[in-house]
């Protein structure tokens, strides 16, 4: 099985006598899937994709991404590692509004990310093709976090992260940018971790994860949205 993510025991205490915003996690991601991560606020969503992601680093354990382990990796191989192979979309797309949507995409390119497909290739792929030149600060919610995808998807990630992309959109945007990474998982075999608190995103996932005060209260094969809005409202009691 070729894992993408792996996280071994991982804790992350962010103060000296605070409490644990993970409580040794253990997760292993298998390469082309898409796994969706819920819990109530301040469960560690965020801590754990940021642990992942490499953006972050844990007070414990060992984290594999990629290929590679991460846990003690110098700051300048694990910059590079995120340009080169990772993909990142954030609940508030991150983006540029005095570039034009072209520049936004081709950012990773000028810090040095490999451009493996093109700008036109990865607009059309989102559905902006022609939309090049606007300044990305005309675009609507829907549009701008479909930059921010197209962004993340022209270097060829190997996995994308994803923390809420769907928050700030109406369902049936939030519905596009969901289908664009059920594809990329699909057709390209991306593998997908992404945070949401929304059970209708989560029904697009493989897997769901569901964590508990920093620790997973449940790991299985995502149900309907129905069934997770169910075992959502049993982990939050
Ligand atoms: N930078 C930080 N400094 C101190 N404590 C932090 C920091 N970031 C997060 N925490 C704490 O760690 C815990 C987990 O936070 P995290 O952001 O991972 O939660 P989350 O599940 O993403 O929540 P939400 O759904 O609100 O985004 C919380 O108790 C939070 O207060
Ligand atoms: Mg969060």
């Amino acid at each position: 099985m070729n894992v993408a993510v792996e996280l071994n025991e991982v804790s992350r205490r962010y103060t000296r006598r605070g409490t644990l915003a993970l409580n040794s996690v253990s997760l292993a991601v298998p390469a082309g899937t898409f796994v969706a991560v819920m819990g109530r606020t301040g469960s560690g969503k965020s801590t754990l994709l940021q642990c992942a992601a490499g953006l972050d680093r844990p007070t414990s354990g060992t984290v594999r991404l990629a290929g590679q382990n991460i846990t003690r990796m110098r700051e300048r191989a694990l910059t590079r590692l995120r340009r080169e192979r990772i993909g990142f979309v954030f609940q508030s797309y991150n983006l540029l509004s005095e570039l034009t949507v072209g520049q936004n995409v081709r950012l990773p390119g000028q810090l040095g990310a490999p451009r493996t497909r093109g700008v036109d290739d990865v607009l059309e792929a989102v559905g902006l093709a022609g939309l090049g030149r606007r300044p990305v600060g005309e675009l609507s919610g829907g549009q701008r976090q479909r930059v921010a995808l197209a962004r993340a998807l022209i270097t060829s990630p190997a996995v994308i992260f994803a923390d809420e992309p769907t928050g700030a959109l109406d369902p049936t945007t939030g519905a596009q940018v969901l289908r664009l990474l059920r594809d990329a998982v699909d057709r390209d075999g991306v593998t997908v971790v992404m945070v949401t608190h929304d059970p209708v995103a989560a029904a697009w996932s493989d897997r769901l994860v569901l964590l508990r005060d920093g620790t997973v209260a449940a790991d299985d094969p995502t149900p309907d949205a129905a069934a997770v809005a169910q075992r959502l409202a049993g982990v939050a009691a």
